[in-house]
């Protein structure tokens, strides 16, 4: 044995050991998963060939964890066993090779494929039929008991077989291990909805999806719109299978989502040769993945080369190459965004990853670059994925040699000069000034691209050369241009010219929704403007009712204008005195909802703002007359308030955004270029929810966007609060308030499956 084994061997222990100290006690980890493995594939190897060195604190030993203190505990059937990894081909081949060697000669292999999703293991055990535990694999022998949040989860069956009229019988036990995750989309939205409250993004797919599982309230889970894949049988009883693909046939017949994508392979060439087209795939996959998963299809053949550690010998997993590396922070620089956010970005030393050279990465905000300490010069862990922009995870503090400085957030705009601000509540600094270049810039570039008015020949290139020349400032200039003025422009020649007015022509008839969304008003993106179209149908409803609006919260605010003067008492005042002037700040954000369908709107302001009326002074409104005010608020902001899937925020902003000059102006500037703004006819399926008005509560079978889709293409409305308006409330799993409501009020309550019956589906 080399001396240098030997030490080699103690330092990766070492820094294993403190690297799973940071990950599990300080869940602050400071490398990559993709380094980690890295790292422990080499003591792996160094253990295997020198088996002396592989001592009773060597991390190769241990079982990772993910118990917490606050759940109950399930013991699992069997172990939940992890895999060992593969980087390339060479070395799927020598665990082929290592596999025959241990099985009698010249035996067939084939092999089950499929995509390594990064998730969280979930083992849920189904008892005659009935899901009865599920729960996290932990330390691989107990996890924790997360059986209430699972059963939020929308396609995780409750009962199998999930088709109540399928001849199958049920098996008198079934214990499943898959798992839980967000598909990209879903994760967008979730940080779309974080954005519109104006609460930070998240940063981690998978880590965001552990702590939506991990919830003490199911509700919160609930909301977050987790799913669930099911890829092995840990334990059964009555079940016949012999193979991986009868486990996933088993599955399916079951009711289960098994794992997307898995396919057959004859042979371990066969997939050797397919490695890189799958990793070409991996980004157009619905959900993230970090590899493949490699099986033996037979599961005798699996059971006969049993598990090596905690690793079964029959299945590996492939990592796809870093996504994730390590590199040195060059600089920041300040990016400002259409909105006026400042992204603080970083210029990297560059780096390959995932197959792409990365050179600068987000870096989100000045208070993440506090809160994680991250210092210029400092070495950074960047990750890339999918079409995300790469950005830092964090610093690798352990790296610094002194001579990293600190960084500090700007005071100004890097482009317009103008005092940056930081809004209530909000992470992110905003350059105020709508008419900063760079943000004309950005929104221009934002409003002619193919997510948005989708103008073809117009890039980022053509708009700064229009915005050079002065003939655009905004967005109703592009539908202004004339032939004459650019033809003759450096690199515009006719035929260019010709095509780009042509598509600029086109986009004059983009419809309402598509040129709503184009503006990139805050929280108006293309969910909000369909909403809103689905709701006003033309463009004059909604600047009118924003008008409205905005005059009744004026109003509203002029009232209660004399408790401002309770100001300087409010210092140091407790915080339900706070919080009782905040929602008189904010009447459509905290009080109008609330009370959308109330009556005796005074008691009910008497008791909310009790705090502030005690400290009222004499010119104060009393709770009649601001009773009186919110419900003249309350009957204007109705049809927006009403709107299924608008929460308070989003509310808010819609009208501060139609009621903004800016945008008005704008607005009114396009209609009179020609731009059309007609609300698109949705097609029928059919009448027979004609001018009834529904309303959702609950966990259903599938997405509550998809059920409010169903009910109006068959001309129902769906709302979001219910009232004596609402004909009937359809109530799904964990309803909440809203079913007491619609008992209490007399409306009539429907299943899902009684919707679904009205329609005849
Ligand atoms: S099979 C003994 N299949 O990858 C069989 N695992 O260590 C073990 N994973 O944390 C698992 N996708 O949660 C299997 N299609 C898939 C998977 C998969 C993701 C996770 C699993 C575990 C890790 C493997």
């Amino acid at each position: 044995m080399t001396q240098s084994a030997h030490d080699r061997a103690a330092q990766l222990r070492s820094e294993l050991n403190y690297h799973i100290y940071r990950y599990n006690v300080l869940n602050d980890p400071i490398i990559t998963d993709a380094e980690y493995d890295k790292l422990y594939h080499d003591l792996v190897k160094i253990e295997a060939e020198y088996p002396d060195l592989c001592t009773p604190d060597s991390p190769t030993q241990r079982v990772g964890s993910d118990l917490e203190t606050d759940f109950a505990k399930v013991a699992h059937p069997a172990p939940i066993l992890s895999l060992s990894n593969a980087f390339d081909g060479d070395e799927l081949q020598k665990w082929e090779e290592r596999n025959r060697k241990l099985l009698p000669d010249n035996i067939d292999l084939d092999y089950v494929l499929e995509p390594k999703l990064d998730g969280l293991s979930i083992v849920m055990t189904y008892e005659n039929g009935v899901l009865t535990t599920a729960a996290t694999r932990g330390n691989g022998e107990v996890g924790d008991d997360v059986t209430a949040n699972i059963r939020t989860i929308s396609n995780i069956p409750l009962r199998i077989p999930a088709n109540p009229k399928s001849d199958l019988p049920s098996p008198a036990k079934l214990v499943v291990r898959g798992e839980v995750l967000f598909l990209k989309a879903d994760f967008a939205k979730l940080n779309t909805e974080q954005e519109a409250k104006g609460l930070p993004k998240y940063i981690n797919a998978r880590n965001t999806a552990s702590g939506s599982l991990k919830q003490k309230d199911s509700r919160i889970t609930a909301e977050r719109n987790l799913k669930a894949y099911i890829y092995s049988i840990v334990d059964s009883d009555g079940v016949n299978v012999q193979t991986e693909s009868d486990v996933l046939a088993y599955l399916q017949a079951m009711g289960f989502d098994s794992i997307p994508d898995a396919q057959y392979y004859p042979s371990l060439d066969a997939i050797i040769a397919d490695l890189s087209a799958w990793e070409a795939r991996r980004d157009s996959l619905p959900f993230e993945i970090d590899g493949l998963v490699i099986k033996i299809n037979s599961l005798p053949i699996q059971r006969e080369l049993g598990i090596s550690g905690k690793d079964p010998r029959g299945a590996i997993a492939y990592k796809f190459p870093a996504e994730e590396g390590t590199t040195k922070l060059l600089d920041i620089t300040d990016n400002i965004g259409r909105t006026g956010k400042l992204t603080p970005t970083a210029q990297l030393e560059p780096i390959f990853l995932g197959g792409v050279t990365v050179s600068n990465a987000s870096l989100h905000n000045y208070d993440m670059i506090r809160d994680l300490d991250i210092r210029k010069g400092d070495s950074v862990i960047i990750k890339r994925s999918g079409d995300v922009i790469p950005y830092v995870i964090g610093p690798v503090i352990g790296a610094r040699d002194g001579s990293e400085t600190e960084i500090q957030a700007p005071d100004v705009c890097p482009f317009s000069g103008d005092k940056l601000i930081r809004p209530d509540g909000a992470v992110d600094l905003f350059c105020p000034n709508p008419k900063c270049p760079e943000r004309v810039f950005r929104s221009l570039e934002f409003f002619v691209s193919r997510g948005a008015m989708d103008i073809d020949g117009m890039g980022p290139q053509t708009i700064k050369v229009l915005i050079d020349e002065g003939l655009i400032q905004d967005e109703a200039d592009i539908f202004y241009l004339k032939a004459d003025d650019i033809i003759g422009l450096e690199g515009f020649a006719e035929k260019k010219v010709q095509n780009l007015l042509e598509s600029v022509e086109a986009a004059k008839q983009r419809p309402l929704a598509q040129v709503l969304a184009s503006l990139g008003m805050e929280g108006v993106g293309t969910t909000v403007s369909n909403l809103l179209v689905d709701s006003f149908q033309s463009l004059d409803n909604l600047l009118d009712l924003s008008h409205k609006v905005k005059a009744a919260e004026s109003d509203f605010l002029a009232l209660v204008e004399p408790f401002n003067a309770t100001q300087h008492m409010l210092e140091g005042q407790n915080s339900d005195v706070k919080k009782a002037r905040e929602r008189l700040q904010y009447p459509l954000l905290d009080i109008a909802p609330r009370y959308v369908d109330s009556d005796n709107l005074e008691t009910k302001l008497s008791r909310l703002l009790k705090p502030i009326f005690e400290l009222a002074p004499s010119d104060a409104p009393d709770a009649a007359q601001i009773a009186d005010a919110l419900q003249i608020l309350i009957d204007t902001a109705r049809p927006l308030l009403n709107i299924e899937g608008l929460g308070p925020i989003l509310v808010r902003n819609i009208v501060d955004a139609f009621a903004d000059e800016h945008y008005q102006a704008l607005l009114v500037k396009m209609q009179n270029a020609g731009v059309t703004m007609q609300a698109v006819e949705k097609e029928q399926a059919g009448i027979a929810l004609d001018g009834l008005k529904f309303v959702l509560t609950g966990t259903m079978s599938v997405a509550r966007d998809e059920i409010k889709t169903m009910i109006e293409a068959h001309g129902g409305k769906v709302s979001g609060s219910v009232s004596k308006k609402t004909d009937y409330v359809v109530v799904g799993d964990n309803a909440g308030s809203k079913a007491d409501k619609a008992a209490s009020l007399g409306v009539t309550i429907l299943s899902e499956a009684d919707l679904r019956n009205m329609i005849g589906e």
